[in-house]
């Protein structure tokens, strides 16, 4: 087994089994705010990804990319039901975006989420160097930090949540909410993506744990864990490289052609995931055209929502509710080859998304809550000719960044029509000043100044950071092809 200095642990690999046509697998890359972020600078890192590389029966084998190695963890049917579907993603999921959803406490699924945390932390020990730095990303592997420190003690071992970590009240719901604070806790620095959670963090370590616990570190088992916010970015340079293709140029000039050159068009980009929002938006979006403030003739809204977590029952119900709304609202205001609602519940290339951002006049990123949220982001870094205008949730970690955005509240309707009209009517001075100062607070803050951050505050000594790329190149490369292990 070859080992590594640095090896980042994640559920979800960056790429992931589909079904071809032919009946063939084909690797595709991930859809998601974590594999976007860490694959674009990953790929370029001496460094091997612990994860999960779809679907269920013992682990395919995976070619390096690039310099990363992939060293996939396999699942069975019945952890990835116990695991994945349930205590990560319908117990923790939902309790830690404020519980807009209600979280299933099912006794059943705890043991198979530490026995697959488990595993996640064995592999890990198995290939990591004397020393070598261990990254845990996220809420599936919470408990991995903890088992790492007993299986390695020699290890230096981060966590980074990419998701809200809740406020205190809301967490004490947990049955098991000291287990999991003391696996994340097991970690030398915990980052989030937002000061309010690790502020949350240290509240929790003081009534759960009774320890001594300050916003930036916490005294736990006679070590200290730092904890800080890192706010998460993208890969500017990729985007920006994108979008500036010619091919993704005609592309964009065509689509707003297909979409019957309308004087606007709205888009939303979201996993299909009740986090974002996209029931209110609808409800706003039909009250416009109620009451005729919005024409059909005169402006189209664009819905991609890419199918997530497909086999989940809220997931499910979701997807039932929402397709439902875009029918009748197409029935009611649409016309003949003018649809009130494009909606496209499909995964598109990344050349494909950065066509659609530079068809947008207004994105509209409204999710109830969210930990960062990338797409907002990528449709700023799309966006070379300063126009179009950002209408963003309150609730999105990126508001704290993209002050300039027409932010809003999405759970007030009334407010999001408001403000949806505030950005269609915006003069184009105001959507310029406002987009000037996003791409330059993006320039400054892209993805390698957020693994930077965090790997130095890591280890102090700037080592770590030295393995990353100085700068990210465009990537030309498609994802390897390879047959299914399913
Ligand atoms: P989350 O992490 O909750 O999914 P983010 O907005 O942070 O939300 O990240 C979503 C990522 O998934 C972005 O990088 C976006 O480009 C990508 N994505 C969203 N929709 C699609 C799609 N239809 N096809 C491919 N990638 C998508
Ligand atoms: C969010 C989570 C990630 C996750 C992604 C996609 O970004 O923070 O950990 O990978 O959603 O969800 P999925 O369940 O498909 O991995």
């Amino acid at each position: 087994m070859r080992q590594s200095s640095l090896v980042v642990i994640a559920n979800r690999l960056p790429l992931d089994d589909n079904a071809a046509p032919d009946g063939a697998c084909e690797w595709r890359r991930s859809p998601g705010g974590l594999a976007s972020a860490l694959h674009a600078i990953l790929e370029q890192t001496p460094a091997t990804w612990v994860g999960w590389a779809g679907g269920v029966g013992p682990a395919p084998a995976l070619p390096d990319m690039g310099s990363l190695r992939l060293r996939p963890v396999s699942l069975t049917e019945d952890e990835l039901r116990g695991y994945y579907e349930g205590f990560a993603n319908s117990t923790l999921w939902p309790l830690y975006h404020d519980a807009v959803q209600q979280p299933t406490f099912d006794r059943g699924w705890w043991e198979t989420y530490r026995a697959v945390n488990q595993r996640f932390a064995e592999a890990a020990a198995e290939i990591a160097e004397p020393g070598a730095a261990i990254w845990v990303q996220d809420y599936h592997l919470q408990l991995v930090p903890a088992m790492l420190r007993e299986l390695r003690p020699d290890l230096l071992i981060g966590f980074f949540l990419h998701v809200p970590f809740p406020p205190p009240e809301l967490y004490m719901q947990l049955p098991r909410r000291v287990e999991l604070l003391r696996g994340m806790l097991g970690a030398d620095l915990v980052g989030f993506q937002r000061p309010q959670a690790a502020h949350n963090v240290a509240q929790l370590a003081k009534k759960l744990l009774g320890v001594v616990a300050t916003d930036d570190a916490i005294a736990v088992d006679g070590r200290t864990v730092r904890t800080g916010a890192f706010p998460v970015s993208i890969d500017v340079t990729e985007m920006r490289a994108l979008a500036a293709r010619p091919d993704v140029v005609s592309h964009a000039r065509q689509l707003r052609h297909d979409l019957g050159v309308p004087k606007r068009v709205l888009l939303s980009v979201d996993r299909l995931d009740y986090t974002k929002g996209i029931e209110h938006r609808l409800t706003a979006y039909s009250e416009l055209l109620r009451d005729g403030f919005v024409k059909v003739r005169d402006t189209v809204m664009v819905q991609v929502a890419v199918p997530s977590r497909e086999r989940v029952e809220s997931y499910q119900d979701l997807r039932d509710r929402i397709e439902g709304e875009v029918g009748r609202i197409n029935g009611e205001y649409g016309r003949v080859g003018e649809p009130a609602i494009h909606y496209l519940n499909q995964p598109f290339a990344r050349s494909q998304l950065a066509a659609l951002y530079q068809t947008a006049d207004v994105m509209v990123v409204t999710p109830l809550r969210d930990g960062m949220n990338l797409v907002a982001k990528e449709f700023i870094a799309a966006r070379e000719d300063g126009a179009g205008a950002l209408v963003l949730s309150e609730f999105a970690g990126a508001a704290a960044e993209l002050e300039q955005a027409f932010l809003v509240n999405p759970h007030d309707v009334d407010g999001l029509k408001d403000t949806l009209l505030q950005a269609m009517k915006a003069d184009r001075g105001d959507l310029t000043a406002r987009m000037t100062a996003m791409r330059q607070h993006l320039t400054e803050h892209d993805i390698l100044a957020w693994a930077r951050a965090y790997l130095t505050a890591l280890d102090h000594t700037g080592q770590l950071a030295e393995r990353l790329p100085a700068n990210p190149r465009p990537r030309r490369r498609r994802p390897p092809r390879q047959r299914s292990a399913r």
